[in-house]
C-alpha cells in the first residue's frame, strides 16, 4: 500500500460533455440545472428540514417526532416514527388501485417467463411471511437468503421485512464456506434456498452448498427449499422443507406490522479486500427513503417506464435498485435469472427489445464484456425503447462510456454513472439526468441531501483538479448504522480517519466545473517517482487503444521509482499478443498521459482476476507483478484458474 498522506495527481484528459436533450429536460423530475442547484442547496442549508419533506413520500403508520439524533458516529433518523418497508413496496400500491400493474417481469435463463402484478406480490409475500412465522421466525431474527435471481428471492426478502426479520442475502455464486461464515456471524436461524439456479445452461447446486454450509452453521435450525430446477436434492427430515408445501398450508392474510424507523431491515456482507467480511447493517426508514428517492431522481422513473437493473439481489445494488427503491416507487421491472451470454452474447439486448425496457442499469465489468464480444450483438436488436442508462460498481473508462452511449444508448440516452457503496445504502454521486450534463468517466455531482467533499489527510479541502480523499460531511438517512457485531470496527473504519466526516476510502478530484471524478480505492493508487497516480486513469489510456478490451494496472516495487507500472491487458477477440503490440501500447500510454506513466511491464492475459461482483482484484495482481505468493483472502475470487494462468504469463 502506498502512503495515503500525499495527494493524487490526475492525468485523465477528458473534456467531452453531453447535455440532456431539451425534451428530456422538459419532462424530468429535476428539470434543469437551476432546479438541481436549488434542491441541493436547500438540502445543505437545512438537511433535517429537507429530509423531513422527502419522508412524506413514504407511508407511515405513526409519524416521527425527531428527524435526526446524531451522536457521532451513531445516527437515528425519524425517531418515534413507525412504518413497514414491505407495506411501502407492495400494499400501498394495491390500495392505490394499481394492483393489476406488473411489478416483476421475470425471464428465466432457459427462457421461461412469469409476470407478477402488485396483487400477486401482495398475496405471495403475505403467504410466505406466514410460512416464516409458522417456522417460529419473529421480529429481530436473522434469516439467510441464498437463492437464484427469481421472483421468490424478492418475495423472501419482502416477507422478512413484513414481519420485521432481518434478511442476510448471500450471493448465489458464493461457496458453502462463505454461506457458513455469514450464517455464523449473523447467528442466522433459518435459510431460504432453491434446489438450484440456472447459469450458462447449467444448474448451480445451491441446496448441495447449503447442506455443506449447514454442517458448520449451528444456529440455523430450518431450511426452506424452492423447487426451481427440478433436480433431486437431499431433504433432511425435521430441518428441510419445500417452499411449495409450506406455502400451501399457510394463509395469504398477513397484515404488515408497524416497526420503528430504526428497526434493523437487513445485514449484507461485503468482502473487505483483506480480513473477514463486514456485516453492513441497514435500518428501515432511512434506508428505504434513500433508496426510493435516489431511484426517483437519478433514473427519472415515470409510470410509463420499464426498468431493468441487472444486479443480483446478493449485492447492495440488488437490494436498493431491484427490491426496495423500484418497488417503493411502484415500478414495473424486468428481472433476469442468468448469464448475459446465454444462449448467445445478445441475451441482454434481446430482453431489452422484447420488454421495451426504457431504463437500463448495469456495471462497467458487463460493459467491458459487451465491448469484447463485439458490436454486432447490440446492433442486431431494436434498442429504441431505452431512454436512461446507468452504471455502478467501478469507475467507468471514458472509452467504455462512449461505447455504451453510442452503441446501446443510440447517442440519445443520458448515462447516469452512480457512485455509492454498500455502506451508503443508496446512490450518493450521480447526475440527475434532466439537469446535469454528463462527462464520460465522471459521476458528476452529489444527489440532493448529500454533502461530499474532497480533502487531504487532515480533512482540509483540496483545490480544483487536485486528487484527494472523498468524504461525506453530514449523516444521511440511508447510511449504515454499524458493522453487525463489531461497532468498534465501524467507528475505526468510517469515522476515525478524517475528523468529522465519513471516510469512503475512495480517491477523487473535482474539476473546474465542479464535477467529481472518482479515481478508485485509495489502496490502489500508484506511487511512481513520487507522483501519486490513479490506476484507473492509466487503465483508461490503455483501453482507449482499439486492440485492448480490458486493462488492470498495479504498482510493482521498484528501487528507483518507488513503484513501477505493471499492466495486465486482455485483447479484443481476434487480436494476437505480440512484442510489437507491447511496444505500441507503451507508446500509446506515453502519448495519452506522458512519459511519467510509461508502463514498465505489460502482460497479456486471457482473463483478469475478479471478484464475483466483477471488480478487478488488484491486490492479487500486485502479488503477481512482484513475483510473490498471494496471502490474504481469495474466497471471493470468481475463477481460481485465472491466477495460475497469470503466473505462467511472465513478462
Ligand atoms: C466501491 C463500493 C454501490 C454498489 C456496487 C458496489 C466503487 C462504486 C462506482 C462508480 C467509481 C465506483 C468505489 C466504492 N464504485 N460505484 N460509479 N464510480 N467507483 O458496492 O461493493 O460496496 O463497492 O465501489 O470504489 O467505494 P461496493
Amino acid at each position: 500500500m502506498t502512503s495515503p498522506s500525499a495527494n493524487i495527481t490526475s492525468v485523465l484528459k477528458e473534456t467531452r460533455s453531453f447535455p440532456p436533450s431539451a425534451e428530456f429536460v422538459a419532462n424530468a423530475h429535476i428539470s434543469g440545472m437551476e432546479a438541481y442547484r436549488e434542491l441541493w442547496q436547500r438540502s445543505k442549508d437545512d438537511p433535517t428540514g429537507f429530509w423531513a419533506e422527502q419522508a412524506e413520500t413514504l407511508t407511515w403508520f405513526e409519524k416521527w417526532h425527531t428527524v435526526l439524533e446524531w451522536n457521532e458516529p451513531h445516527a437515528k433518523w425519524f425517531v418515534g416514527g413507525k412504518l413497514n418497508a414491505c407495506y411501502n413496496c407492495v400494499d400501498r400500491h394495491v390500495l392505490a388501485g394499481r394492483g393489476n400493474q406488473a411489478a416483476l417481469l421475470f425471464e428465466g435463463e432457459p427462457g421461461d417467463t412469469r409476470v407478477l402484478t402488485y396483487n400477486d406480490l401482495l398475496r405471495e409475500v403475505s403467504q410466505f411471511a406466514n410460512v416464516l412465522k409458522n417456522q417460529g421466525i419473529q421480529a429481530g431474527d436473522v434469516v439467510t437468503i441464498y437463492m437464484p435471481m427469481i421472483p421468490e428471492a424478492v418475495v423472501a426478502m419482502l416477507a422478512c421485512a413484513r414481519i420485521g426479520a432481518m434478511h442476510s442475502v448471500v450471493f448465489g455464486g458464493f461457496s458453502a464456506e462463505a454461506v457458513a461464515d455469514r450464517n455464523n456471524d449473523a447467528k442466522s436461524k433459518l435459510i431460504i434456498t432453491a434446489d438450484g439456479g440456472w447459469r450458462r445452461g447449467k444448474v448451480i447446486p445451491l441446496k448441495q452448498n447449503v447442506d455443506l454450509a449447514l454442517s458448520k452453521s449451528p444456529t440455523v435450525q430450518t431450511c426452506i427449499v424452492y423447487n426451481r430446477c427440478n433436480t433431486s436434492v437431499e431433504m433432511v427430515a425435521g430441518r428441510d422443507f419445500w417452499w411449495h408445501e409450506l406455502a400451501a398450508a399457510a394463509s395469504t392474510d398477513c397484515p404488515a406490522e408497524p416497526f420503528d424507523s430504526e428497526h434493523p431491515l437487513f445485514v449484507l456482507y461485503t468482502s473487505g479486500s483483506t480480513g473477514k467480511p463486514k456485516g453492513i447493517l441497514h435500518t428501515t426508514a432511512g434506508y428505504l427513503l434513500g433508496a426510493s428517492r435516489t431511484h426517483h431522481w437519478v433514473f427519472d422513473l415515470k409510470p410509463t417506464d420499464t426498468y431493468w437493473c441487472t444486479a443480483d439481489i446478493g449485492w447492495i445494488t440488488g437490494h436498493s435498485y431491484v427490491v426496495y427503491g423500484p418497488l417503493a416507487n411502484g415500478a414495473t421491472q424486468v428481472i433476469y435469472e442468468g448469464a448475459p451470454n446465454q444462449p448467445r452474447e445478445d441475451r441482454f439486448w434481446e430482453i431489452i427489445a422484447k420488454y421495451r425496457v426504457s431504463i437500463f442499469y448495469t456495471a462497467p465489468t458487463a460493459i467491458r464484456a459487451f465491448i469484447k464480444w463485439g458490436d454486432q450483438w447490440p446492433k442486431a436488436h431494436d434498442l429504441s425503447s431505452l431512454r436512461v442508462l446507468g452504471t455502478v460498481g467501478e469507475p467507468i473508462n471514458p472509452e467504455a462510456w462512449i461505447w455504451y452511449h453510442t452503441l446501446i444508448g443510440g447517442g440519445r440516452c443520458p448515462i447516469v454513472d452512480t457512485w455509492w457503496q454498500t455502506e451508503t445504502g443508496a446512490i450518493m454521486i450521480a447526475p440527475t439526468p434532466g439537469a446535469i450534463a454528463t462527462k464520460p468517466g465522471s459521476a458528476t455531482m452529489p444527489v440532493p441531501g448529500i454533502h461530499a467533499e474532497i480533502v487531504d489527510r487532515q480533512g482540509n479541502p483540496v483545490g480544483a483538479n487536485e486528487g484527494g480523499l472523498l468524504v461525506i460531511k453530514h449523516p444521511w438517512p440511508s447510511m449504515l448504522r454499524t458493522i453487525f457485531g463489531d461497532d468498534a470496527r465501524y467507528r475505526e473504519q468510517y469515522w476515525s480517519q478524517i475528523p468529522g466526516a465519513y471516510f469512503t476510502a475512495d480517491g477523487a478530484r473535482r474539476d473546474d466545473d465542479g464535477y467529481i471524478w472518482i479515481m478508485g480505492r485509495v489502496d490502489d493508487v500508484l506511487n511512481v517517482s513520487g507522483h501519486r497516480l490513479s490506476t484507473m486513469e492509466v487503465e483508461s489510456a490503455l483501453v482507449q487503444h482499439p486492440k485492448v478490451a480490458e486493462a488492470a494496472v498495479v504498482g510493482r516495487p521498484d528501487d528507483l521509482k518507488g513503484e513501477a507500472i505493471a499492466c495486465f491487458v486482455t485483447l479484443v477477440s481476434g487480436e494476437q499478443p505480440t512484442e510489437e503490440l507491447k511496444k505500441e501500447l507503451r507508446e500509446h500510454v506515453v502519448k495519452e498521459i506522458g512519459a511519467l506513466a510509461r508502463p514498465d511491464d505489460i502482460r497479456f492475459a486471457e482473463l483478469l482476476p475478479k471478484t464475483r461482483s466483477g471488480k478487478i482484484m488488484r491486490r492479487l495482481l500486485r502479488d503477481i507483478a512482484a513475483g510473490r505468493e498471494s496471502k490474504g483472502d481469495t474466497t471471493t475470487l470468481e475463477d481460481f484458474s485465472v491466477m495460475a494462468k497469470l503466473r505462467e504469463s511472465d513478462e
